[in-house]
């Protein structure tokens, strides 16, 4: 019995196949390398001395999509092939609730054809839209979506309620995460956004590595200790594992819908993500104050009480770790 993993060959993606691989899992990818690279395959590989199969196709693509579940005995899928870039979403909506929706209706229609019922979903913090409540638990409020891409996030997941209550069958794991950064610890995979970074920690190593001239703070002026806007970042390894423990749940509990925030529970302020990356790599950063990003909100960072008491997970990695890694990954792929 195989995991599917749409968009596998992608940052989340492609470290939680490393994670299902180590784990023991056997796993099938298909992409279509709109916002990842093939070499991504062979790291995977090379970091777990592991095969699996590869199918390079777009998941929108129902008679593809079929010919796969047809040739795999697939037993749960991970989605991983949503686009995520907050800004890009602001300008090009249809195509974000082309990829991101219509595309998680032909994943479930598909499973449902089939009869697989495990699905994993990769949702956002952005649910939460401008929190009234920090930190935030499953129990908050979610609406108010303040960009589009969050806004599919928040369709899907009704989708996925929906879908449960016409059906118990299902078992579905909503995952929300906060703000995954780092890489893994080999540096043969990480991040690779396309073209100037949207967000913070791409920026940074990329300002640290000579590539660009400076960080632009994007604000000073919040409610926050030091004025500028304060996240949860968490490392993408413990983001990963998170999702292992989510399938050995569903595993477990063969049907049910479970919301999880996958978070550290600790925000910081992006000042204190410029100190942190200076102090962990001796990298110097420039930057200067700039005015406010449009869509963004002064605090966000999670409760990470609920993951831990019910899938047993707990973010391990220090954000020295996650800066850390973060420039390994550049040094070794900035050739
Ligand atoms: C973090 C902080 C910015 C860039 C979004 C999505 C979320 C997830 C991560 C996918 C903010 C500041 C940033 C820069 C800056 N997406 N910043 N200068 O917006 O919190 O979250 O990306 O997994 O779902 O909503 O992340 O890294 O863009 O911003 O000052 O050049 O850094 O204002 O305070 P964000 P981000």
């Amino acid at each position: 019995m195989a995991i599917l993993l749409p968009g596998g060959a992608g940052y989340i993606g492609a470290h939680t196949a490393v994670e299902l691989l180590n784990s023991g899992k056997e796993i099938v990818i298909i992409d279509n390398f709109s916002n990842s690279k093939k070499e991504v395959l062979e790291s995977i590989k090379q970091i777990t001395g592991k095969d699996f199969k590869f199918y390079e196709m777009d998941y929108r693509d129902r008679q593809k999509l079929e010919k796969v579940f047809e040739e795999n005995k697939i037993e749960a899928v991970l989605n991983f092939a949503g686009y995520k870039a907050v800004g890009e979403s602001v300008q090009k909506p249809l195509e974000y609730y082309d990829n991101n929706i219509y595309g998680a209706l032909v994943l479930l229609e598909t499973m449902k054809k089939y009869n697989v019922k495990k699905f994993i979903f990769s949702s956002s913090a952005t649910v939460y839209g401008d929190p009234e409540v920090i930190p935030i638990t499953e129990e908050c409020k979610t609406g108010d979506t303040t960009n589009p891409y969050g806004t599919t996030k928040l369709f899907i997941e009704q989708i996925l309620k929906d879908t449960y209550n016409s059906d118990n069958s299902w078992d579905i794991c909503i995952l929300r995460y906060f703000n995954p950064v780092g890489a893994h610890e080999s540096g043969l995979i990480g991040e690779e956004p396309q073209g100037i970074p949207n967000n913070l920690m791409p920026y940074i190593v990329r300002v640290a590595a000579g590539i660009l001239p400076e960080l632009s703070v994007f604000g000073n002026d919040y409610d926050t200790p030091d004025g500028t806007g304060v996240r949860d970042y968490i490392h993408v390894v413990d983001l990963a594992k998170g999702h292992v423990l989510a399938l050995d749940k569903l595993d477990k509990e063969k049907q049910g819908l479970y919301i999880y925030n996958l978070g550290t529970g600790t925000g910081y302020s992006v000042l204190d993500m410029v100190k942190s990356f200076e102090k962990a790599t001796g990298k110097k950063v420039a930057y200067k104050i700039a005015p406010r990003r449009a869509g963004d909100i002064a605090k966000c960072y999670a409760d990470p009480k609920k993951a831990r008491e019910e899938l047993g997970w707990i973010a391990e990695k220090t954000l020295d770790d996650m800066c850390k890694d973060s420039w390994n990954y550049i040094n070794k792929h900035n050739s």
